[in-house]
């Protein structure tokens, strides 16, 4: 049984960014902002700047690459172009660039690596803190080398099928990655109809008083085992429930059994 003293980064991918929402994320400790090159129409480096760049300086600020107006590339031209665009409209370099949903590409080891190369270099060249990848499913890479990314970014929690599960916690194994981080908890959403169905609060340690979304919230960060969940609310009070679910304890037994049952669906016998 265990707390976790995982990081919770605001991720803005469904978010209109709103002032408040911010705010409150750097009021309750949030120290992470998660966004992406073509997030809100493409202009969401844009608009943090312009709504926000007040408040930028309190947060380590993770981005992502490769999703261009119409098309996704790991042209490595377009990638280094790309960076160089993030730091103008931010109007500071992002302590990390991710690049994005490479998988999309159905890339060969080659170009993943030239791809990787890029965001390395960027880093080095201090265009950015850190590089990596982000991957929402990573079952065409698992059999890539890539060089060693600082973070590795999956998706996580209980809705998160076994085979995506397991080649998540492949590329892990393979990439060595200094940092795992998740990504959506609720597989985007809070209102779909599964998650009426169970009460994922039988995760949780028995005498905790937590609600269904903050187990939900505090499992995703064992199912794979990250150290950061993005999550994204623009309701300053659900993200203040996300915040609490941190202090909460998960069963390590109910996890196991968990992916015990995950992988018993998979190969049935
Ligand atoms: N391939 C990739 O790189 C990739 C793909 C997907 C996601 N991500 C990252 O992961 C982040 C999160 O993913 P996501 O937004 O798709 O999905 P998510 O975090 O699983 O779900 C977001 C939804 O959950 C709701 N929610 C959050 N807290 C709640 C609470 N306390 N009570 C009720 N509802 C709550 C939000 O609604 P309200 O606004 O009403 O609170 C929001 O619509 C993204 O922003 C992005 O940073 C990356």
């Amino acid at each position: 049984m265990r707390t976790t003293d995982g990081d919770l980064v605001l991720g803005l991918y469904r978010s209109r960014h709103p002032r408040d929402v911010l705010e409150a994320a750097a009021g309750l400790g949030v120290a992470r902002l998660d966004t992406a090159s073509n997030y809100l129409h493409h202009r969401s480096h844009e608009v943090l700047r312009t709504a926000a760049g007040d408040l930028l300086p309190e947060f380590s600020l993770s981005t992502k690459v490769g999703y261009f107006p119409g098309e996704h590339s790991l042209d490595p031209a377009r990638l280094r172009a790309a960076v160089e665009q993030a730091v103008k409209d931010l109007g500071r370099e992002p302590d990390t660039v991710l690049l994005h949903n490479p998988e999309h590409a159905r890339p060969g080891a080659g170009m993943l690596a030239q791809a990787c190369m890029v965001l390395a270099d960027a880093a080095q060249e201090g265009l950015c803190g850190s590089w990596g990848v982000s991957s929402w499913d990573p079952r065409p890479l698992v059999d890539l080398d890539a060089p060693s990314p600082d973070v590795l970014m999956v998706r996580a929690g209980l809705l998160v099928g076994v085979d995506v599960l397991e080649a998540a916690e492949a590329l892990v194994t393979r990439w060595q990655p200094s940092q795992v981080w998740g990504m959506s908890p609720f597989d985007g959403s809070t209102a779909k109809a599964v998650w009426e169905r169970f009460d994922p609060r039988i995760f949780l340690q028995r005498s905790a008083p937590a609600t269904k979304v903050q187990a939900a919230f505090r499992s995703a960060y064992e199912l794979p085992r990250v150290g950061a969940v993005a999550v994204g609310t623009d309701s300053v009070e659900h993200l203040r429930e996300l915040v609490g679910a941190l202090a909460y304890e998960v069963d390590d037994q109910v996890v196991l059994e968990y992916r015990q049952l995950l992988r018993a669906r998979r190969q049935p016998v």
